[in-house]
């Protein structure tokens, strides 16, 4: 039975991973989800697997020396899965040094308690184990316009925000305990992902839960930012890929091959919410272009984001199997039937986070 030990799991792509991970192995692994439950994680994503003989949270800091390694000392880890992060570029632009804790120290001290607990007394270690760190495109920094250039595993990092500037140092951090000790690790750098349980912070849901209220569709600058969009279970089964046969000390992009600017986007939002609302519900009405606003840009927005998923696809076999368009009706569709969720997670705290973060930004068109 392999365990894994899971950080970040109560937030969107490691709830999704848990999910996909429990569902494909069943109780032949055992999943250990270690989160310090931030405005970001939220155990109502988890109800249905929470009493799994096969399934224990830990809520804990990744900062906290004593609670990761009580974690080690309880469990017998074969993997660390690191999702947990603070993730969002405009969150990390008002609050950076946030970032450097959580993402850089964080992940040195779960490095430190992992090397800990798998190191063997000659320095070797124990056989079976590795470390997978969660990373993002973004630490490749920004590509210009021309369609024929991508961010490859060997292209250098550049980053720009304090959100990617922090995740560049810990992949750095993940790489020179492989390079120094010997330390068995693989890196993935992975695309915008979507999909359910995704906090509505990032733009997708954003978009999504504006529309539906009928609020404006807040788009920075001129709208034609390009991200490379990945649906979130084709990145979890990348990540389970890596896990099972990456080699050790390898770093893998991971991207859908999906570049969309940020109104294409919105506006095929709208389009698939239109299709899939019925005449007589009375949101439909308030769904259509009029929404949009185009606001003040994000400081040191990059421009284009758009990845070479070759050696993942050459080496691992992984390719990306849902459609955009199919997965953003998907996502919709799950959205719809998680009005509930939606609701509980934008009472409080978020309607302050809205007001503090689109308040006062400056309508431009
Ligand atoms: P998220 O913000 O939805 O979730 C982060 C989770 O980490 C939350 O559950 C939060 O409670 C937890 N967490 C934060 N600080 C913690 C701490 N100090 N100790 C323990 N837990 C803590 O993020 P996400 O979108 O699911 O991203 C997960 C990982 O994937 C991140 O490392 C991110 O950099 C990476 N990534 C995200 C995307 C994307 O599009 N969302 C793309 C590529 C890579
Ligand atoms: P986001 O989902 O925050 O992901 P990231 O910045 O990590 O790529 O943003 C995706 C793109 O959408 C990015 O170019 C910024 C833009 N965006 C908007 O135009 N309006 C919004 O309200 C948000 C949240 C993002």
């Amino acid at each position: 039975m392999k365990t894994y030990l899971v950080t970040g799991g109560a937030g969107f792509i490691g709830s999704n991973f848990i999910h996909y991970m429990l569902g494909k192995y069943g109780d032949s692994i055992e999943i250990i989800n270690v989160d310090k439950l931030t405005y970001a994680g939220n155990l109502e994503n988890l109800k249905d697997v929470e009493n799994l003989p096969n399934y224990h949270f830990v809520k804990a800091d990744i900062c906290d020396k004593d609670a990761i390694r009580a974690v080690f000392h309880d469990y017998d880890v074969d993997r660390v899965i690191h999702f947990a992060a603070e993730s969002h570029v405009d969150r990390s632009i008002r609050e950076p040094e946030l970032f450097v804790k959580t993402n850089v120290l964080g992940t040195a001290n779960m490095l430190n308690c992992a090397k800990e607990a798998w190191e063997l007394p000659d320095g070797s270690f124990r056989e079976g184990k590795k470390f997978c760190h969660v990373s993002t495109d973004e630490v490749y920094g920004s590509l210009p316009e021309d369609p024929d250039a991508y961010f490859y595993e060997t292209t250098p990092y550049q980053p720009h925000s304090p959100y990617s500037a922090s995740k560049a140092s810990s992949d750095m951090l993940v790489k020179a305990y492989h390079d120094t000790y010997g330390f068995p690790m693989n890196i993935t750098n992975c695309s915008n992902n979507y999909g359910p349980y995704q906090f509505p912070e990032k733009l997708i849901p954003l978009m999504i839960n504006n529309a539906l209220a009928g609020r404006k569709l807040p788009v920075y600058g001129d709208g034609r930012n390009v991200r490379d969009w990945l649906y979130v279970e084709d990145h979890c089964k990348a990540i389970d890929l890596v896990s099972e046969k990456g080699i050790s000390g390898e770093t893998y992009n991971v991207g859908g091959h999906n570049e969309k600017q940020n109104i294409e986007i919105v506006k095929t939002i709208i389009e698939v919410l239109r299709e899939e609302l019925s005449d007589d519900d009375p949101r439909k009405a308030n769904v259509s272009e009029d929404l949009i606003e185009y606001v003040e840009d994000r400081k040191g927005h990059d421009r284009r984001y758009a990845i070479a998923p070759d050696k993942i696809h050459k080496e691992l076999g992984w390719l990306p199997e849902t459609m955009f368009r199919e997965g953003i009706r998907m996502t919709i569709k799950w959205y719809f039937d998680h009005m509930d969720w939606m609701e509980h997670i934008t009472s409080g705290n978020y309607q302050q986070y809205y007001e503090k973060m689109y308040g006062d930004r400056k309508v431009i068109g």
